[in-house]
């Protein structure tokens, strides 16, 4: 097994719509016509979900002219997100096959089609002409790429000079080693954290400037403790959720990132950086 067929077995799903649409129909709603609220409890798959897609759309810049790049885009949450709320175009890549069938009927049930599409492709080795993309931005992916340095340099070509890159990864924190399984990794095998300084240099190396880096460890502690507390009030997560992604381990990755998260092992943080 590659890196890249373990890290598409451990996100790839073939019956996660089934299991989707039956969880929207319990909720009342109709899982052929949707709106990115609907989808918002499972299709933004990072640390403070809907909450953070916001942060990371708002540290764009305004006025972007040209198709901006999701690298690592899941079923797609954050790229119908930046399409739905600021009309922008977006082409999302990802490893995983399940996940691009899935982001793609998605799109086509918010009626969104037309300015978001998914591609099947490695972040490492990007299928796109040099200077493709206005701006890029990455959720939660880096963790399962080894080669940082193929990452950092693939978006770095195709993206034009002075467009913006917007990354929100979980970071290795001084904490010590991550206790697993996490939503990223069951064990540890498919997890390459590294830490702010680390991740600057690579910017660095491949040609970005880094403006700004926020560390959002105490807000997604706040995020995933509500999580946990609705949870166990209600007896069990809601109807829509990742527990339909990963089944009942999810509980445990939950409580193993709270751990991380309060023992300092990982640091959530957005970084905004510019393409020199
Ligand atoms: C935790 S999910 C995040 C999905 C999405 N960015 C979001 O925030 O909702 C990580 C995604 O990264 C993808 N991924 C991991 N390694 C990748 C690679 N080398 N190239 C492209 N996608 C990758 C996985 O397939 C998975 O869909």
């Amino acid at each position: 097994m590659t890196l890249q067929t373990d890290v598409a077995a451990h996100y790839g799903r073939d019956e996660l719509l089934a299991r989707l649409d039956a969880a929207l129909r319990q909720l009342g709603k109709d899982p052929t016509r949707l709106t990115i609220d609907d989808l918002a409890p499972i299709d933004e798959f990072h640390a403070r979900g809907r909450e953070a897609t916001v942060e990371i759309a708002a540290a764009l810049p305004a006025g972007i002219t040209g198709e901006v790049l999701d690298i690592g885009s899941g079923i797609g949450g954050p790229a119908r997100y930046l399409a739905a709320r600021y009309g922008l175009e977006v082409a999302g890549i990802d490893l995983t096959p399940q996940c691009v069938a899935t982001a793609r009927e998605l799109t086509r049930r918010c009626g969104l089609e037309d300015r978001v599409r998914f591609l099947e492709a490695d972040a490492t080795r990007m299928p796109f002409a040099s200077g493709s993309f206005a701006a890029a931005v990455t959720v939660h992916a880096a963790m399962n790429i080894a080669d940082k340095e193929a990452l950092y340099g693939e978006t770095a070509r195709v993206l034009v000079p002075g467009a913006a890159f917007v990354i929100y990864d979980i970071l290795q924190g001084p904490g010590g080693e991550v206790a697993y399984p996490t939503p990223w990794s069951m064990d540890g095998r498919t997890s390459f954290l590294v830490d702010p300084p680390a991740l600057c240099r690579l910017l660095a190396d491949a040609g970005f400037e880094v403006l700004e880096i926020r560390d959002r460890t105490a807000e997604s502690i706040e995020w995933f403790e509500a999580m946990a507390a609705r949870a166990a009030a209600a007896g069990g997560p809601p109807p829509v959720g990742l527990h339909l992604l990963f089944g009942p381990v999810f509980a445990e990755m939950r409580d193993n990132l709270l751990r991380n998260l309060r023992e300092a092992r990982i640091a959530p943080t957005l970084i905004r950086a510019v393409r020199r």
